[in-house]
């Protein structure tokens, strides 16, 4: 049944909200200092452009992108850098943002490898966190909401590509995974 595919989790006043105060916080602890912000593609650009101007300290902007190969379902935890940042991040404050943290193979080889570059700092916030899903330890040392097992969409996070322009986050029904399905 159309319709049925999606039921909202944060909608765009809850997220205006949470994004003013990660921005507040990070501000402050930045004070008087300039961040490197580094936006994992694609599901992060949402997110960082809100996060970017609710920020009151001067950012320079990049992207990196990354994929996990070998098999999927298993999740090998192999991850390879398919597009990287484009400015040095030797000696700067680098704040890696993304749009969601569940393995943590992702943000963990990222910031691995970005901290052996010889940046000053390397943080990472991440809008949404499924805690309980890791498979290696990873922190995120600014976390938008945490959230339960489930697959989450819109604000820039995708299901086979669709959904990332939706304004709020939504949860994906088990009507919604046929539907695109059905799709493809
Ligand atoms: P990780 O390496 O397992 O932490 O995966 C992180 C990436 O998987 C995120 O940056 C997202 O692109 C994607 N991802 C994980 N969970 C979801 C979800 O619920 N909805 C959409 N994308 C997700
Ligand atoms: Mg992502």
């Amino acid at each position: 049944m159309p319709g049925n595919e999606k039921k909202i989790l944060f909608d765009r006043p809850a997220i205006e909200r949470r994004v003013r105060e990660l921005a507040d916080e990070i501000s402050r602890d930045y004070a008087g200092g300039e961040l490197l912000l580094i936006g994992i593609l694609k599901g992060a650009f949402i997110f960082m452009a809100d996060l970017a101007r609710a920020v009151t300290i001067p950012c320079r902007i990049d992207f990196i992108r990354a994929a996990s190969y070998g098999d999927e379902a298993k999740s090998s935890g192999r991850i390879a850098i398919t597009k990287d940042v484009e400015l040095s991040v030797e000696g700067v404050d680098v704040l890696i943002v993304d749009d969601i943290v569940d393995s943590g193979l992702t943000l963990k080889h990222i910031a691995d490898e970005l901290k052996t570059r010889g940046p000053r700092s390397v943080k990472v916030c991440a809008f949404l966190d499924k805690r309980k899903r890791r498979k290696v330890p990873f922190e995120a040392d600014y976390v938008g909401f945490t959230i339960d097992d489930g697959f989450v969409i819109g604000y820039g996070l995708d299901y086979a590509e669709k959904y990332r322009f939706l304004p709020d986050v939504y949860v994906l029904t088990d009507e919604g995974r046929r539907e695109v399905g059905d799709d493809k």
